[in-house]
């Protein structure tokens, strides 16, 4: 059979809570780096959704407020804007102070700060891949240095929002792909030494997903560029992304940790006969 290819978004007409119930998160809170847009913005609707209170985290102090206000009004949970920067430990340090005197409590915490653009190897700047890595594996280590302490109180988890870029050589992705491949080895380590403090960590590694800015970015550009195939029929959508997480979350994955949620219809196993 010929693997399809479909016209990108067309997105499923499901939510979690058509499978989850509306309150397991009730009395948790969500710390989520990157949640003013995009999928991990997806995410934290979500979450909230079933219970939650959450704190966004990024750059845009006006695009934040007005996304946590939208959670809200959309969900009914509180939700706060913090402004940081994933690549400054200190301003991270206050956003986790500013959540914990908002709601008292860490459960869970999405690492999702990325950067992205397409560039070959040989044209990009070494300040470029740095930023990159800057943004998406540090970003992540001092996340995890930020909150780690009120994880282990709450016997928490982590989600790493990853990607399948790096498991083959995705061209125009260096930088993305070194920085993801570095993220996917800080879970490991996560798991094994914060395992014995009730701490899960997981990876979500979305694949195409549309209506993203990601998306969006690499669309068109790249050598492969309209030609993923699906073997699902169809692009993957943010809600996609965002019932993945709320089962990572969820008591139904108690005894996962250290694990590669790949959300991608199955794209990744395809090879193409030439
Ligand atoms: C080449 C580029 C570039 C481009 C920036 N740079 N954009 N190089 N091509 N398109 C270079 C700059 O020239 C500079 O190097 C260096 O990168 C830093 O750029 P700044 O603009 O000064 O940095 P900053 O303002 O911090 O912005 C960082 C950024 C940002 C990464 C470029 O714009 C960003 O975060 N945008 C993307 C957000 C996003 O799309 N997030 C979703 C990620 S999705 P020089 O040498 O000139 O100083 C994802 C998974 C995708 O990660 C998977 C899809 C299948």
């Amino acid at each position: 059979p010929t693997t399809p290819m479909v016209s990108p978004f067309v997105a499923p007409q499901f939510s979690s809570t058509d499978t989850f119930k509306d309150d397991i998160f009730k009395g948790k809170v969500l710390f989520c780096t990157g949640g003013g847009s995009g999928i991990c913005r997806g995410m934290t609707e979500a979450i909230m959704r079933h219970g939650a209170s959450a704190a966004i985290v990024g750059r845009k102090l006006d695009r934040l407020t007005q996304a946590a206000k939208e959670l809200s009004d959309k969900t009914g949970q509180k939700c706060i804007p913090c402004q940081a920067d994933v690549r400054q430990p200190k301003t991270l340090q206050e956003a986790v102070a500013k959540t914990i005197e908002a709601f008292g409590r860490i459960d869970f915490v999405i690492c999702g700060a990325a950067g992205n653009f397409m560039a070959p190897i040989s044209g990009l700047s070494e300040n470029a891949f740095r930023t990159v890595i800057e943004i998406d594996t540090l970003g992540t280590f001092h996340t995890i240095k930020a909150t780690i302490g009120h994880l282990r109180a709450s016997k928490g988890a982590y989600i790493h929002v990853s990607a399948t870029l790096h498991y083959k050589g995705t061209p125009y992705q260096a930088h993305v792909s070194a920085a993801k491949a570095a993220v996917d080895a800080l879970s490991n380590v996560v798991t094994v030494e914060e395992g014995p403090h009730g701490v899960r960590s997981n990876v979500l590694a979305p694949g195409p997903i549309g209506n993203t800015e990601g998306m969006t970015r690499l669309e068109g550009k790249g050598p492969n560029a309209r030609q993923l195939p699906f073997p699902l029929g169809r692009i993957g959508s943010i809600e996609d992304c965002a019932s993945a997480a709320v089962f990572l979350f969820s008591p139904a994955a108690a005894y996962i940790t250290g694990q590669v949620l790949v959300v991608d219809g199955g794209s990744e196993h395809i090879r193409e006969m030439v």
